[in-house]
């Protein structure tokens, strides 16, 4: 492979998400930004981190509020994410723009977003700056899911959302699947006694309608990343 060296260093870890963060200022007055820096930072305590410019309507909101909620959008939602990320909350009421309706959260007064399939309540540990953007550290404190990803027996079927991500300014739906945490190194059932048997053929329905799955709240043990 002959790689070739950019003239000057820049951002260049992507795939990112593009969230929706929403936020409340001390007039009550809800509003949306889209953040592609973001990501979980700690697994116990759960953290996560949102980079914001100063110049953002949305800054002080978060800086003065001490939280925030980071909604993960789906691939309706994605029209609505871009707006948010190309309009500011100064000149426009993007909840009513989008029309999207902002709901109470339960431990923060930062609104959700109604209409996200996933909303984390976060709130500000710390503000590190760091040049163009200040970091804000949060801790994560609550997060809600659409019922409609819970199965019967309390598990979450996260791929079933249709998410999308951000990558080098384009969004792109999520592919498929090329494994699962752990799967180079799993041990493959062994093969009993070659033989000329087929293997039976695996069931059509797509795993997650079968509802058998381990990817849950409930019943997965998250890896420890
Ligand atoms: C895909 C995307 C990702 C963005 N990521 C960030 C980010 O990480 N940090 C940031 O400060 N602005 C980011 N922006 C820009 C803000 O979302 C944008 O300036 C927005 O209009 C600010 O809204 P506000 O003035 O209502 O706070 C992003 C915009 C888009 C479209």
């Amino acid at each position: 492979m002959s790689k070739i060296q950019f003239p000057k260093p820049g951002n260049f870890i992507y795939p990112v998400p593009a969230v929706m963060v929403s936020c409340q200022g001390t007039d009550g007055k809800p509003n949306i930004i889209t953040i592609a820096w973001t990501g979980t930072i700690c697994s116990d305590p759960p953290m996560a981190y949102i980079s914001v410019r100063k110049e953002r309507h949305s800054y002080e909101m978060i800086k003065e509020s001490g939280c925030f909620v980071i909604n993960l959008p789906d691939k309706a939602l994605a029209h609505a994410c871009d707006y948010c990320g190309c309009t500011s909350g100064r000149k426009v009421d993007k909840f009513k723009e989008c029309h999207l309706t902002p709901a109470k959260s339960s431990v923060i007064s930062a609104p959700m977003i109604e209409e996200a399939p996933v909303s984390i309540e976060c709130k500000v540990t710390q503000i590190i700056p760091l040049g163009t953007h200040d970091m804000f550290l949060a801790e994560v404190v609550a997060v809600h899911v659409d019922e409609k990803y819970m199965d019967e027996k309390n598990a979450f079927h996260m791929d079933d959302i249709g998410m999308f991500a951000y990558e080098h300014g384009t969004y792109r739906e999520l592919g498929a699947k090329l494994g699962t945490f752990g799967y180079s190194v799993r041990k493959k059932p062994t093969a009993s006694k070659s033989s000329s048997f087929k293997k039976p053929k695996k069931s059509t329905t797509p795993v997650s309608k079968s509802k058998k799955r381990t990817s849950s709240f409930r019943n997965k043990k998250s890896r420890p990343l």
